[in-house]
């Protein structure tokens, strides 16, 4: 497809001689959007953005990508706009252009092809398989994505580039490396020799409009009455763990039940990347640390949980609990820090426990099976589940109780749960959340703390 910017009547929003179909379509798009948009998101039509992915191939296949990074604004402009008239037709008003042209800058001098990916609110996670495969993922589904890289070093260029910004590097001595962006995405990259093939790089796109609680019940990952039981739990400051595999919604609804802590309470929050988005006016974030390039210079999570224990807190949360801080965490649950909050990485309410287990006995404290599940036992009250179902939905698969130990065996009673029930012709998962009957033991003490027990339907006569 070949365009130019011959006419003269371009100025006026509509084009002149255009040769094919598409372009005359995407000239009646571009102007009827203006006419009652206007501005800059006339430029996100997707024909447009197919024009830019296009003239974006161009420009990296023919600059000096390494000369770019010296360049100024101005300097590279001219080139953008000579590529851009030998090779595009776009049907855009001088005004427009500019803005056109401006934002090709962008993406050849910020994070590349990265960066149209990273402005698209409704992608949630970009994942680079070398540098010729791109995968997005929108609405829970995975989907290839149009853009792509000159070659390798042009991928670690971009990856160096973000993770030089937080002090650190990628190379084949340290391959793997975590950052977080400017923006709070949170990016992992791993480059030769450990991924095989070449780089990959996984980013998940900080989420701008955070999911509360009401949000998680209008798309239907929970029930209102799940909602109101988990709301008075982190009021009335019991212990909770959100489990779940990766990307099933952990951290989104640990966001979410954050926004219950009082704000008269102290929260400190331990990450190894700052996700949490706290509302309260008193908190204080500990992020670890990687080694730096001589091996040293590490904080782990457990350092910062002890130190954390240190500054006064009421309640600490831990963004995902995975190694050895387990006990320290479980030792400030039954210390005073009631109400603490973490997510774990587990496929069940069991299975979670099980793993806090053995992160305990990472701690290499030789403590005996029973006293680590009674420790287990008493600091955490409630293990919610989440899961990623096939179709792209987040659900809340089930809430349970820990109610306490029996001879050596932790004791838990569901009191809800998603029951599938099939699936529509679309494929998309039909089920439907039940309350299982039982009533949980601390639903007094959340009723006397002023939780309304019609609210929290245990009734599973009665639907959810
Ligand atoms: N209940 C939900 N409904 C729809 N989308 C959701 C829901 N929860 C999370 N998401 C989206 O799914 C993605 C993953 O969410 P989140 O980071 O909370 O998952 P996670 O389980 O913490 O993942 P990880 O294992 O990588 O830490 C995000 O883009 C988020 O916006
Ligand atoms: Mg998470």
């Amino acid at each position: 497809m070949r365009f130019s910017l011959r006419g003269r009547d371009i100025s006026n929003g509509v084009a002149e001689n255009t040769v094919s179909l598409d372009v005359d379509s995407v000239a009646r798009s571009v102007s009827a959007i203006e006419a009652h948009e206007g501005g800059r998101s006339a430029l996100n039509r997707p024909e447009l953005i197919a024009a830019k992915l296009r003239l974006h191939r161009k420009l990296i296949d023919e600059i000096n990508l390494a000369q770019l990074d010296r360049m100024s604004r101005a300097e590279i402009r001219p080139t953008v706009l000579g590529l851009l008239e030998a090779n595009e037709r776009v049907p855009l008003n001088t005004r427009e252009l500019g803005l056109f042209v401006d934002e090709v800058i962008d993406e050849l001098t910020g994070l590349g092809p990265l960066e149209p990916l990273l402005k698209d609110p409704t992608i949630s996670d970009i994942l680079i398989n070398t540098h010729e495969s791109v995968y997005v993922e929108r609405g829970g589904v995975l989907e290839p994505a149009a853009v792509r890289f000159k070659d390798e070093a042009h991928v670690l260029r971009i990856v160096n580039k973000i993770v030089a910004a937080v002090g650190r590097r990628v190379d084949e001595s340290s391959p793997m490396v975590d950052a977080r962006l400017q923006d709070g995405s949170r990016i992992n990259a791993a480059i030769r020799p450990v991924a095989v093939d070449g780089p990959l790089v996984s980013i998940r796109k900080f989420a701008k409009q955070a999911f509360d609680l009401t949000r998680l019940v209008e798309n239907a990952t929970l029930k209102q009455p799940m909602a109101a039981l988990l709301r008075e739990a982190v009021k009335g400051r019991l212990s909770m763990m959100v489990s779940g595999g990766t990307g099933s919604g952990k951290t989104t609804l640990l966001n979410a039940l954050s926004r219950f802590i009082s704000n008269r309470e102290r929260i400190i929050t331990i990450e190894d990347a700052a996700e949490l988005q706290l509302q309260q006016p008193h908190v204080g974030r500990l992020e670890t640390r990687p080694p730096n390039l001589e091996g040293k210079g590490e904080i782990r999570q457990r350092e910062l949980v002890k130190n954390a224990l240190r500054m006064r807190p009421d309640r600490i949360l831990i963004g995902e609990v995975r190694g050895e801080e387990a006990f320290d965490m479980l030792n400030a649950m039954n210390t005073g820090h009631e109400g603490s909050l973490t997510t774990i990485h587990a496929n069940s309410a069991r299975d979670a426990i099980a793993r806090l287990e053995q992160m305990v006995a990472m701690a290499g404290l030789n403590m005996s099976e029973h006293a680590v599940r009674a420790h287990i036992a008493s600091a955490i009250r409630i293990i919610v589940q989440m899961q990623r179902l096939h179709d792209g939905q987040r659900k809340i698969t089930s809430i349970h109780e820990i109610t306490g130990l029996e001879g050596s065996v932790i004791q838990m009673q569901e009191l809800y749960r998603f029951v599938r029930t099939g699936a529509d012709q679309a494929g998309a998962i039909k089920g439907e959340f039940r309350a299982t009957g039982l009533r949980p033991s601390f639903l007094e003490a959340l009723v006397l703390n002023g939780a309304n027990p019609d609210e929290i339907n245990l009734d599973p006569g009665r639907p959810l």
